[in-house]
């Protein structure tokens, strides 16, 4: 890979003011649009040079090849040799999709449909708890089993007519105390969420809820339902197989919300609309599979990543939405992008010649103007910026508020860009009054570098079909980053030695185990801990 011309090109690369002046159709250029959504990246540094060797970087990856790879069912995910096929969970097409010779759609639909009759079910109160019709549901599951479905039940909120849903994940008893305190365990249903159905952390609350059910409901099992690759554990469980709701391996655990994973999601806002969200997934693969690079949504949104991250060296992008619902998207984000590009070795097993994936991070705008956005416009790091906005909320009689919330979000990627210089906030300064060495030591405090990076996806609407674009959009931005950096997206060995470690401490903790062996830091955390 070129990653040396790709740094030498991002270290001379023209000041924003610069790209705009020489080229009058920059904004046009610098965009793309795909049906009605538009990703506006004309405010990065990359020229059309940049943009050109970007593209030939990615072609230099065999994007094209690993991309038909992925969708066609082959393995890889070489690293647990698995296919990657998240993809088929919204594969709405007659298309057989093939892994090891078989195809997998027939049995994706069957528990789509399934999945359909079972909240269409418990939404209907054909399916009753022991005391009533379902009032609330609560969905029990970390990491891949607990941020999509809590991020899409929010984000989808206008959208949500079934019983209430609620989302347990920390191991942390105060989660799950906090969130059955109030509810009627009679009147509850409990999703155990695992693709392994062992993670520490649900396995224990999904025993702390059967335990507060079962001290009023005679057939727990009745009123809980499994999501899982591993349906002989479910049975152990004691969850009836009517309602398990089984995957297979090729879905990973932050690409798994498309399928039972986003079981309480469709329990929220009913099967058709899940059916939409599906859509506007499967609508982005389409776009992703078919059109050409320079015009391709996930292709132009890695590119900039590649150029802010490994180019520029910018550690860290902010995903800022503006869009209150969308309130857990920086958070999904973070576990999608970080857990899937936050590697150092390459699938071939070499070290990585330049950075892995950013740190990502963010919260709704306009919070975060009112917060962290000083060290975004004012620090001495550079921030590439992320900004998302619907032309039209759902609130229709608050139209003046989402003209506010857009006026913000567009004069934040303007500041960014413009910045305010020393002359400019001197004549500021001066006209208030301030004059001598006090509009000096004044003026400079109020100095805008500018010239910031960042980029605008702008879309109709927050639909069930839009949010299915958005985090496809994501998903395959993260695949291509993946890529270009030659590592592989769909594994996590990172997450491995904390857990095991975890293991070895619980006795320790308990006073069933030596702490002989281990460091004198953690050693002198026991002491306290265990005083
Ligand atoms: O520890 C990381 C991880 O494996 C994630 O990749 C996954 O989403 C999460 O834990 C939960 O795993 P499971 O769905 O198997 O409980």
């Amino acid at each position: 890979m070129n990653w040396t011309d790709l740094k030498t090109r991002a270290a001379a690369c023209q000041k924003l003011a610069s790209l705009f002046a020489q080229n009058p159709n920059r904004a046009e250029e610098f965009s793309a649009r795909h049906g009605d959504m538009l990703f506006d990246y004309s405010k990065t540094h990359i020229g059309e040079d940049d943009r050109a060797l970007l593209i030939q970087m990615a072609s230099d990856a065999d994007l094209e090849d690993r991309r038909a790879a992925m969708f066609g069912g082959q393995k890889i995910n070489e690293t647990e040799d698995r296919a990657v096929l998240h993809t088929a969970l919204r594969n709405l097409s007659d298309d057989a999709i093939l892994v090891d010779g078989k195809d997998v759609m027939p049995s994706v639909r069957d528990t789509r449909d399934r999945m359909a009759a079972f909240s269409e079910a418990v939404r209907t109160g054909a399916l009753q708890g022991q005391g009533g019709a379902i009032t609330d549901v609560v969905n029990i599951g970390i990491g891949g089993s607990d941020l999509g479905p809590a991020m899409a039940v929010l984000a989808l909120a206008p959208y949500h007519d079934g019983p209430r849903v609620h989302f347990v994940s920390n191991v942390d008893g105060a989660d799950v105390a906090d969130t059955l305190r109030g509810l009627d365990p009679a009147t509850t249903l409990v999703i155990v969420a695992s693709k392994t159905f062992t993670t520490i952390e649900t396995m224990t609350n999904a025993r702390t809820a059967q335990a507060w059910m079962a001290t009023v409901v005679k057939d727990t099992g009745a009123q809980f339902a499994a999501l899982s690759t591993a349906e002989e554990k479910t049975a152990e469980f004691g969850i009836p197989s009517a309602h398990v709701f089984g995957f297979e391996d090729w879905v990973g655990g932050r690409y798994s919300l498309w399928g039972p994973i986003g079981l309480s999601l469709m329990i929220a806002i009913g099967a058709d609309d899940f059916t939409d969200f599906l859509r506007g997934a499967y609508d982005m693969d389409c776009h992703f599979r078919d059109a050409p690079l320079a015009d391709n949504l996930p292709v132009l949104l890695a590119l900039v990543g590649v150029w802010n991250n490994q180019g520029c060296g910018h550690a860290t992008r902010a995903v800022l939405p503006y869009d209150q619902r969308l309130t857990r998207l920086p958070a999904y984000f973070q576990q999608l992008e970080m857990e899937s590009n936050g590697k150092s070795v390459a699938m071939d097993g070499t070290s990585l010649e330049v950075n892995s994936g950013p740190v990502v991070w963010g919260e709704p705008g306009t919070n975060g103007q009112h917060a962290f956005y000083q060290l975004i416009h004012q620090g001495t790091r550079v921030i590439p910026c992320e900004f998302m906005v619907a032309r039209a909320g759902h609130e229709a009689d608050l139209g003046h508020q989402h003209e506010l919330l857009v006026a913000n979000c567009l004069a934040q990627s303007e500041a960014l860009m413009v910045g305010r210089s020393l002359k400019e906030a001197t004549d500021i300064m001066a006209q208030r009054g301030l004059s001598g060495d006090e509009l000096d030591r004044q003026a400079r405090h109020r100095v805008f570098p500018g010239d910031r990076p960042s980029t605008t996806l702008v879309y109709p609407k927050l639909t069930p079909f839009v949010l299915g674009q958005i985090i496809a959009l994501y998903e395959h931005r993260v695949f291509v980053e993946g890529v270009m950096l030659g590592i592989n997206s769909y594994d996590q060995w990172g997450v491995e030695l904390g857990k095991e470690l975890a293991n070895a401490l619980t006795p320790v903790l308990r006073g069933e185990a030596s702490d002989a062996e281990k460091d004198s830091s953690t050693r002198l955390l026991l002491d306290y801990l265990r005083s």
